[in-house]
């Protein structure tokens, strides 16, 4: 025996290794060469026949054969097994942990916007846009809201140089979209709205409204109950009541805000609507005579009705969101649940 054999030798078992076809014929291999009865404790008893020179070389020979082989028979082993898994599901390993690809969905004040807005469309209306940077005069004066009402005040309203402003509420499309157009009008307007409002649980400086105005030659009050009362149904279920609260706002007369019965404990009262079993869902009412004398329709021959609502508090309460900074943090883990 000297080292060439040795080295050889090693070469051979690992091509038959290599070659073994099946687990069987490998365990054989191993048997012959490393197992207890095969080729390296045989070697191994030869080296006491090895000059005292050779000795360390052909030691570390040996252990090399042993190492190779043992490795050989290992990875020859984990291959034929992978072999034989494919064979039985394919090349698809169930046991593996899928690969997720995360699906992209509509932020949730997105879907209020489309709700509501496919809604009002299958009522009749159109949608309209107005912009963010309004002028003082869409926002209030034609909206009939005196000089000096509070919600004109500094500490409301953002004001921008040159009598520009971001708009308070999407009320400002009112007067621009009337302005251009001749009754009948029927239209929703989603939008951002902006107010000086400190940050917290329920209020945002920059929100999100969907406005109503339906103007024709008789619409009436029963007209906004019902229409708002359909509304409520269409987005809220078929169980939903509606309450009409009388309010003030200045460019409506008669003015209401609007409750939905509450959804969680369906009118009876919980913690959500604070025992009194309703949700202030809007504020609505009777388009102000005054209105439509500014745009220059007959404030005799025609009549109409406006609403707007809180797209946010929508949001919160079909989804059951706590905290309206949420919508706003882009924590795609936390939205994506929506
Ligand atoms: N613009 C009012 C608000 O922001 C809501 C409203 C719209 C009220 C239309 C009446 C008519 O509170």
């Amino acid at each position: 025996m000297n080292l060439q054999d040795i080295e050889n030798g090693t070469a051979r078992a690992l091509a038959e290794l290599a070659a073994a076809e099946d687990l069987k014929a490998l365990e054989a291999l191993r048997v012959r060469y490393i197992g207890r009865n095969g080729l390296l404790p045989k070697l191994m008893q030869g080296l006491k026949d090895v000059p005292a020179a050779d000795k360390p070389a052909m030691g570390q020979a040996l252990n090399r054969f042993k190492t190779a082989v043992t490795d050989a028979v290992a990875g020859r082993k984990a291959a034929l097994e992978a072999a034989a898994r494919d064979a039985r599901t394919g090349s698809l390993d169930i046991s593996l942990p899928g690969r997720w690809a995360r699906q992209g969905r509509l932020h949730p004040i997105q879907q209020l916007i489309d709700r509501t807005t496919d809604i009002f469309r299958r009522m009749g209306f159109t949608v309209a846009n107005g912009p963010d940077i309004e002028t003082e005069y869409y926002n209030f004066d034609a909206l009939n809201t005196p000089p000096d009402h509070v919600s004109r005040d500094l500490a409301d309203t953002f004001y921008l140089p040159g009598g520009l402003l971001l708009r308070t509420q999407t009320s400002a499309v009112q007067a621009r979209y009337m302005e251009t157009r001749q009754p009948p009008v029927r239209i929703v307007c989603p939008g951002r709205c902006y107010r000086r409002d400190t940050t917290d649980a329920t209020h945002s400086a920059n929100f999100h409204q969907i406005e109503g105005l339906y103007v024709d030659e008789a619409v009436s009050l029963a007209d906004l109950k019902s229409d708002l009362d359909h509304f409520a149904r269409e987005l809220m279920g078929p169980g939903v009541r509606t309450r009409f609260r009388t309010h003030f706002f200045p460019f409506t007369e008669p003015s209401v805000e609007v409750d939905f019965s509450c959804h969680m404990c369906g009118g009876g009262g919980c913690r959500v609507c604070k025992q009194s079993g309703w949700i202030e869902i809007m504020g609505a009412g009777m388009v102000d005579p005054n209105v439509f004398a500014q745009v220059g329709y007959d404030p005799e021959a025609v009549t109409g009705y406006a609403f707007g609502m809180g797209i946010e508090r929508l949001a919160m309460i079909l989804f059951g969101i706590d905290d309206i900074r949420r919508l706003y943090e882009n924590d795609g883990r936390y939205l994506a649940q929506f």
